[in-house]
């Protein structure tokens, strides 16, 4: 199932097939998804792109404030897929080829590929996502941090 995004309507001549999940936040060109409940909180993004992605900021996702292209190599890199983009004209996101799963230490499974999740809510197709391995998450089948909080080792 892909959804699109709540909030601000997407402008016309993006396809409404791109994989963009919960809340977005538009520039002209670029659209940027978050989905909150995905958020392992790698800081990629915060890190990546620190005048885009302000958590002290409201919105605290601003695409205007870096090049379109910079934008989507920060939200590429974004290991959960809480954080998707589209940019004006261009095709969505590729699939990495061959499928690649990777185990992170006391954390999450990281997978990047051409993914259909089954969910509660139905099969989500994805690029990349993290999967709970510590089995505490509240949003199976993705991890959400709990991990963390609650010290689990592995
Ligand atoms: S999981 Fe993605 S959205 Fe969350 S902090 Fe990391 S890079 Fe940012
Ligand atoms: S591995 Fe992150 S919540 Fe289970």
């Amino acid at each position: 199932m892909t959804h699109t995004p709540g909030g601000t309507t997407p402008p016309g001549s993006v396809s409404d097939q791109a994989m963009l999940y919960g809340r977005a936040y538009t520039a002209p060109g670029v659209i940027v998804s978050y989905d909150a409940a995905r958020c392992i909180h790698a800081r990629v993004c915060v890190q990546g792109l620190p005048q885009v992605f302000d958590v002290s900021a409201r919105p605290w996702i601003q695409p205007q404030h870096a090049p379109a292209l910079e934008v989507q190599a920060v939200v590429h890199r974004c290991p959960s897929g809480a954080l998707h983009v589209l940019l004006d004209g261009a095709a969505p996101e590729q699939p990495d080829v061959p499928t690649r799963i990777t185990p992170y230490p006391d954390g999450p499974l990281g997978i990047r590929g051409d993914l259909r999740i089954v969910t509660p809510a139905g099969e989500v197709q994805d690029v990349r996502a993290t999967l709970c391995r510590c089995g505490q998450s509240s949003n199976k089948p993705y991890c959400d941090g709990t991990h963390t909080r609650v010290g689990w080792k592995e």
